[in-house]
């Protein structure tokens, strides 16, 4: 059966207190929107339109990469029955008719699936929950013999209704063209004065039809985000989830829930993560990866028993094998360590390529640069690799060894096995193998006298 995905998304979200639309607001570093249209592709549906109003062309402009998606705009809302049938005359040649919801981020795919199953033998099927206390919620009004009759919102409801504890979740698939003829006979006279999406299951009881229910494996796949409470509470929801998940992969956490992934992570073997790391973008870990507490890792390759140890910031990087980063290390974008690499504290790599067991342990600055294999960059080494106007590269050949506090002007280059002496200022090629020093010769002055504070008088 071919299947149409109505999103309803044109709220505007008062509760939130932001001129952001609702739908744009970031779980996991995504929009909401964003995470229910992921879902909804992956029931391959023929057609997946998205109903958009506050914000305006904000909300398609923020999908505009989405070629696949087909927006309507709805300019009141004038509630959710009107707002499914602003769709109506752009959706495809369809069977099926899917409603999500925008602001409803955590709904699984498995979830909606069984939800599909349940509308494929007969013409309308509703996602249901039972809620300890169901209140703001549509009711489920079931005959004696356990048939669903109708919804009944809250504000419509009776004193008998409201002690109703099935909940109306708002998912619902319809076979699309009864659906189009109940929305056409659904009128605003009811409480709110809106048109309720609601209202069509009593019509499809009144045609005969046998509505079915689904329910969802977990109750909070179907909250909503109305505020910045719920958004916060969902947050912990989606990677407490991811967490359990990466552990079942074999990852282990110091504290799963001191845990961030915004994005997708994959891992190998004997993954070890403390407390506090965030993972952003797209991020693979090889086996026995280790990494330290409050580190950040952004779009980026760790290969084979990397330790990252505390407070590092990795950016687009590759992490060859065995090295050792931070504590305090900043990995900037560009940079490829080849493997058994040691960068320390406080040292900051930007755009730079560097071999196999090369070192840069404390409190220096490599940018532009190309470095060989087995180089010692001594403490305090900078590559001065911008003049005002251009960048400029630096290349150190292999078994360099780069003294304390040298300024590495470039464009320059130092040759294999060259010798840098401390605190020299390099601003031409140097050759290989012989020491290169830059600094004033030091000279002893004898006979000084150390002043002394002349006496009071
Ligand atoms: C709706 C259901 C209720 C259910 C609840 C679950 C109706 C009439 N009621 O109530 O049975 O228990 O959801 O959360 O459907 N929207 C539009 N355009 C509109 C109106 C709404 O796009 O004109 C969107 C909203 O942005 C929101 C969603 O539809 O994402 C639900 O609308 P809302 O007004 O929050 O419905 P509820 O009153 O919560
Ligand atoms: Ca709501």
């Amino acid at each position: 059966m071919k299947l149409g995905v109505v999103i309803l998304a044109a709220g505007q979200g008062t509760r939130m207190r932001s001129s952001l639309p609702k739908v744009l607001h970031r779980l996991a570093n995504r929009p909401l929107l964003r995470h229910v249209v992921d879902t909804s592709k992956k029931l391959a549906p023929e057609q997946v339109i998205v109903v958009f109003g506050h914000g305006g062309e904000m909300v398609p402009k923020t999908f505009s990469s989405d070629g696949d998606l087909t927006w309507v705009e709805q300019q009141q809302q004038l509630g959710t029955g009107h707002a499914v049938d602003q769709a109506l005359p752009a959706l495809a040649d369809v069977d099926q008719v899917l409603v999500l919801y925008g602001d409803v981020p955590l709904i699984q795919a498995e979830t909606l699936s069984s939800l599909i199953q349940a509308a494929a033998e007969t013409d309308l099927a509703l996602l249901t929950v039972e809620l300890e206390n169901p209140t703001g919620y549509g009711r489920i009004v079931r005959s004696a013999q356990g048939r669903v009759q109708r919804i009944v919102e809250q504000k419509d409801a009776t004193a008998e209704e409201l002690a109703i504890t099935e909940i109306n979740t708002g998912f619902l698939v319809a076979d699309k063209k009864r659906l189009i003829n109940w929305l056409s006979r659904v009128d605003n006279h009811n409480a709110q004065k809106e048109y309720y999406l609601t209202d069509i299951v009593e019509l499809a009881v009144a045609d005969g039809v046998n509505v079915k229910v689904a329910q969802p494996e977990d109750a909070t796949e179907v909250m909503g985000v109305n505020d910045r409470a719920q958004l916060a509470q969902l947050e912990r929801h989606y990677q407490q989830h991811q967490a359990k998940i990466l552990m079942q992969q074999g990852v282990a956490f110091l504290d799963p829930s001191r845990f961030d992934l915004r994005g997708e992570l994959s891992v190998g073997r004997d993954v070890q993560i403390d407390i506090n790391v965030i993972i952003e973008g797209r991020v693979e870990l090889g086996d026995n990866v280790c990494i330290g507490a409050n580190s950040v890792i952004r779009n980026s390759a760790v290969a084979d028993g990397v330790q990252i140890l505390e407070n590092c910031v990795i950016e687009d990087a590759t992490i060859g094998a065995e090295s050792v980063i931070g504590p305090f290390a900043r990995i900037r974008p560009g940079t490829r360590l080849a493997g058994r690499n040691r960068v320390g504290n406080f040292v900051e790599i930007k755009k730079s390529i560097i071999d196999e067991g090369s070192k840069i342990n404390h409190l220096s600055y490599i940018g532009d640069a190309v470095v060989g294999k087995d180089v010692n960059i001594g403490a305090g080494t900078i590559t001065c690799n911008y003049d005002g106007a251009n960048k400029s590269q630096t290349i150190i050949g292999d078994n360099a060894f780069i003294g304390s506090d040298s300024q590495l002007v470039a464009p320059v280059e130092i040759g294999a096995g060259a010798t840098i002496g401390a605190g020299s200022t390099i601003t031409s090629d140097t050759q290989p193998e012989m020491l290169t020093l830059s600094r004033s010769r030091q000279y002893s002055v004898k006979g000084w006298k150390r002043p002394v504070k002349k006496p009071k008088k």
